[in-house]
């Protein structure tokens, strides 16, 4: 009897992932072992990965195919997400997963890694289809795709995409150098620029709240919104990574790109359809409309902070400069936050304030949106004043998933004292499942070809431009750090930016 295949059930595809071969540089590095192979095993056992699929990791450690897999075994094992480990499905996934070692500046690397994927073509039967991974150091992205287009690798008998993770580029100048390396090999459209934060099912359900409804865009806009607060934080520090971070900063780490791309989502004009180059088409648009902040500006619309030590818990946390990897007198921010202003007919006058940073109390991220209060306050001593309790709507992205509402209510009892009250939308409550992972999500689509999700090179562009003038701001300013305790919400500067336009941050 033939062998059950346990990696492909065409019934449950919810999109049909064609047949092909995923090549992942830098598969000895932290994103694949993090998030990659779980991602890719996830979704074998989700019977989402075509019968014809493979797996070919490079890296310089010498392995052969079989400590490759033995590898790859102990970083499903330990990453996978609220998802059992099941071993019939890894013997069969295993067999997918191959590995070629070499160094990446190496020509006869990429030799190696064509000789390889033309002997999976045949076994695999994966139709010539590849899908280049690059998961290396960000100074290497360049020269990895030169190396393909050198040997060749960029055309074959199927598709050839390439997928770049993030950052792209370290400030504008850099990012439109690499755009040009990169074009010089591959066409845009066979570009993914991967921004984890859209593939997350919370950030994608914006565009069915705004879109699936009829109810809430008729309020989009400044004539009933008073501002808008995004807020990631995190409560963990660089937990090892403080040798990138150091160069980093939480502005170019979190807010060049996945905030400012939460905010094009809930910004952005309905697209005319749902396909890829429409929606990008929206979101490149409400990024081409952030006001460019002249010099004399940023002092008031950006504030950099960066966490000292302090006692949490009953814990001794250190400060950033205390971090293993980074200078004693590092000047990275690790707390961001700047008002954005939208010059376009929705939005002008409404400010987006967003706000990131590490060793924050605790970790979330979501979005604040504040309606105006009602023009005139109808029950006077009736408790809560609608200015101190404005109506709010909360799209949580993480945790605790979900959207809320709140408003003012009446106390029961006699009198009118109003309280504030929410309804609550909980995606564990009302949908029970367990939701794919970002990169589970995003690697469908890169391997199917929809890069709705994926950014462009002109939104990456449009994003550098506008955190661009605080870069070169904070590049030459004398910065008193550290300026907030760990486990704090960040310095007090970041209050007083709220504070001149009459706002404040909500603590969520
Ligand atoms: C990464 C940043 O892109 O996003 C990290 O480099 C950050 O510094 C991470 O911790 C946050 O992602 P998530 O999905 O955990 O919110």
């Amino acid at each position: 009897m033939a062998e059950p295949d346990l990696l492909s059930d065409p019934l449950r595809f919810e999109r049909r992932v064609p047949p092909c071969a995923v090549v992942i540089f830098g598969a000895n590095g932290d994103l694949t072992k993090r998030k990659l192979l779980p991602a890719l095993y996830r979704l074998a056992y989700e019977r989402r990965l075509p019968p014809a699929f493979a797996m070919l990791g490079n890296s310089r450690t010498n392995m052969d195919d079989d400590q490759f897999r033995a590898k790859m075994r102990e970083s499903v094992q330990e990453f996978l997400e609220n998802s059992p480990f099941d071993e019939d499905l890894w013997t069969s996934f295993a067999q997918k997963l191959f590995y070629v070692a070499g160094d990446i500046n190496d020509p006869a690397m990429y030799k190696a890694v064509s000789d390889r994927l033309a002997e999976i073509e045949v076994s695999q039967k994966t139709e010539g289809n590849v899908l280049f991974y690059l998961s290396t150091q960000p100074s290497f992205y360049a020269g990895v795709v030169e190396g393909i287009g050198q040997a060749g690798l960029h055309n074959g008998a199927g598709w050839r995409r390439v997928v770049i993770e993030k950052p792209f580029g370290h400030d504008l100048t850099s990012s439109r150098e690499l755009d040009r390396r990169i074009h010089a090999v591959l066409p845009e459209n066979d570009v993914y620029r991967i921004d984890h934060y859209l593939g997350k099912e919370t950030v994608q359900n914006i565009l069915a709240f705004r879109f699936g409804n009829g109810i809430f865009e008729p309020l989009w806009n400044r004539r009933y919104i008073n501002n808008v607060q995004i807020t990631a934080a995190e409560s963990i520090g660089v937990e090892g990574r403080g040798a990138y971070y150091q160069e980093a900063g939480a502005l170019r780490d979190m807010i060049q790109n996945h905030l400012s791309q939460v905010m094009a989502t809930i910004a952005m004009e309905p697209p005319a359809f749902f396909e890829p180059n429409a929606v990008r088409d929206e979101r490149a648009k409400l990024l081409r409309s952030i006001r460019i902040l002249k010099p004399s500006e940023v002092g008031q619309n950006a504030v950099a902070g960066q966490y000292g030590p302090a006692r949490i818990g009953g814990a001794e946390v250190p400060g950033f400069r205390e971090e293993p990897g980074v200078a004693p007198d590092a000047r990275t921010d690790t707390y961001a936050a700047m008002t954005f202003h939208i010059d376009n007919w929705r939005w002008a006058g409404v400010p987006f304030y967003i706000r990131s940073g590490k060793r924050m109390p605790k970790r979330v991220t979501d979005i604040a949106i504040r309606f105006n209060a009602a023009p005139l306050s109808l029950f006077p001593g009736g408790g809560a004043d609608p200015a101190v309790a404005p109506n709010l709507l909360i799209v949580r992205i993480q945790p605790e998933e979900g959207i809320s509402l709140r408003f003012l209510s009446k106390h029961p009892g006699s009198g009118m004292k109003l309280r504030p009250v929410s309804m609550d939308f909980n995606y564990g409550s009302s949908f029970g499942s367990r939701t794919p992972t970002a990169y589970e999500t995003l690697l469908v689509d890169a391997m199917s070809g929809d890069a709705t999700l994926y950014t462009r090179q002109d939104m990456v562009e449009a994003s550098w431009k506008a955190v661009q003038p605080v870069l070169d701001d904070w590049g030459e300013r004398k910065f008193n750090f550290p300026n907030y305790d760990a486990g704090t919400w960040g310095p007090k500067e970041s209050d007083e930016m709220l504070g001149r336009n009459g706002h404040t941050w909500r603590v969520p």
